[in-house]
């Protein structure tokens, strides 16, 4: 299976001669309620991230500046997405292994997500992850 459900999640943006807004709202804009957000950035060129996937967590992902791909794998192998729209974000469903490169320098990567952090809900073993989700 390579159906990582509906991906895309696009923002609401108020623009007039003062610049654009963009907003999100939890179990709005995005598909559930927000408990956590964290930003990534001052990332090195050449650097990679991500490689995981997580149990129960489900995220959206976006570029609020910059640029930096994104492979997303449900079991079957790799899909490369590019993230560089502020209005547009990549739902990121549980199970589903990630890795982030390509930073562009300045890249902020911002993240939403449905529940806290907890260490617990990570699989960090791709080996694991094809045991736990590769035959669905
Ligand atoms: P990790 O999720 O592995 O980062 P990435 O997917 O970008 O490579 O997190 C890196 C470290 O930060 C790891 O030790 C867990 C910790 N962390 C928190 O403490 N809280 C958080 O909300 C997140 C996302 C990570």
């Amino acid at each position: 299976m390579s159906d990582f459900g509906p991906l895309t999640v696009n923002f609401k943006t108020i623009t007039d001669v003062r610049g654009d807004l963009t907003y999100l709202e939890g179990e709005k804009d995005i598909p559930f309620s927000i408990k956590r957000v964290y930003y990534i950035y001052n990332v090195p060129e050449n650097s990679a991230r991500g490689g995981h996937a997580h149990i129960n967590l489900r995220q959206v992902m976006f570029a609020i500046v910059g640029s930096f791909t994104i492979s997303l794998d449900a079991g079957e192998g790799p899909t490369e997405f590019i993230l560089n729209n502020p209005e547009q974000g990549l739902l990121i469903e549980s199970g589903v292994w990630r890795e982030l490169g390509t930073f562009t320098p300045g890249t902020i990567a911002m993240v939403v997500a449905s529940d806290y952090y907890s260490e617990s809900d990570y699989v960090r073993s791709y080996t694991e992850f094809l045991k736990k989700y590769g035959s669905r």
